[in-house]
């Protein structure tokens, strides 16, 4: 089972309502540090100081970072095992709803160049342990035909998809590096506040259950220590974390939101 204690992760989005339970459970997990990459910094000292009061000091490292500006990003890879030494796993978070070019750009396009970066170049070379870790954050939405919001939709499909092919045995083979996704269902978050006008009567429509942001913190530890490389996992309706199985009847259950 991996073991989360001692690692070095990087989450991207770290600032966001999802990105910081993801960051508090990694550390609460015992970590040893995360980098925080997130392009909004207005509160990343705010937040670098509750989690110092919490875990401990020089735990995090924060990284003003576009994840679409790839030189960017390696710079961050490399301040972060400059900083911490190892690292080990990487969690793509950052991800919008709104301008369609750029849901595409950071949910997706940003997303299979930080995990080519980490599966290829980081991960073999400085993991401490036997094993790296890559955690695509996907949605529901990634998993049917989410009618609210299509171009989401699609970023999403390709998360799940990319994350199973890379997830490949084949590929592990080569790196040891595990490939997983989380899937998260309707989370109390400000990524809403993206929703096109269009759409926004959808929205209203819809019987969503919503969640809190540490039901997915959780998840990731679960997904962490349980997972079998390729596989998709799905967090909604704050119920722990359970394994998207295409053959089961998961789909369906999934299917009745359409209408
Ligand atoms: N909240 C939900 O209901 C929900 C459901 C399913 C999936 N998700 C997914 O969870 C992830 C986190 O979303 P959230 O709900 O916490 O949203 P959020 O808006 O609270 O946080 C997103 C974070 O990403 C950062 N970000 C945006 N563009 C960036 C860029 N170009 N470079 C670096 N950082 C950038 C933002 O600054 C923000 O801190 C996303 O991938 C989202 O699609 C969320």
């Amino acid at each position: 089972m991996f073991d989360v204690e001692g690692t070095v992760s990087i989450v991207t989005g770290a600032l966001g309502g999802i990105g910081r339970e993801l960051v508090r459970s990694l550390l609460s997990n015992k970590a040893k540090g995360v980098a925080l990459l997130d392009l909004n910094d207005a509160q990343a000292a705010e937040f670098q100081a509750s989690l110092e009061k919490e875990f401990g000091a020089n735990k995090t490292l924060f990284l003003k970072v576009d994840v679409t500006d790839l030189e960017n990003v390696k710079g961050a890879f490399k301040k972060c095992v400059d900083h911490f030494g190892n690292l080990d796993i990487v969690v793509n978070n950052a991800g919008i709803i709104g301008n369609i070019e750029m849901v595409i750009k950071i949910n997706l396009l940003a997303l299979i160049q930080i995990s080519n970066l980490a599966f290829f170049d980081y991960l073999p070379k400085y993991r401490k342990g036997n094993e790296g870790v890559i955690i695509n954050i996907g949605s529901v939405g990634g998993l049917y035909p989410f009618h609210i919001l299509p171009d989401y939709c699609a970023s999403k499909h390709g998360v799940v998809a990319y994350t199973q092919a890379l997830g490949s045995n084949v590929h592990y083979q080569n790196t040891q590096v595990k490939v997983m996704g989380l899937c998260p269902g309707g989370t109390d978050t400000e990524i809403f506040k993206g929703v096109p006008e269009y759409y926004q009567q959808f929205m209203k429509d819809t019987d969503h259950a919503i969640q809190q942001t540490e039901i997915v913190g959780d998840a990731l530890i679960k997904v962490l220590k349980e997972g079998s490389n390729g596989s998709i996992w799905i967090s909604k309706n704050s119920e722990p974390a359970f394994e998207f199985d295409y053959k089961s009847e998961t789909l369906p259950i999934l299917l009745k939101h359409v209408s």
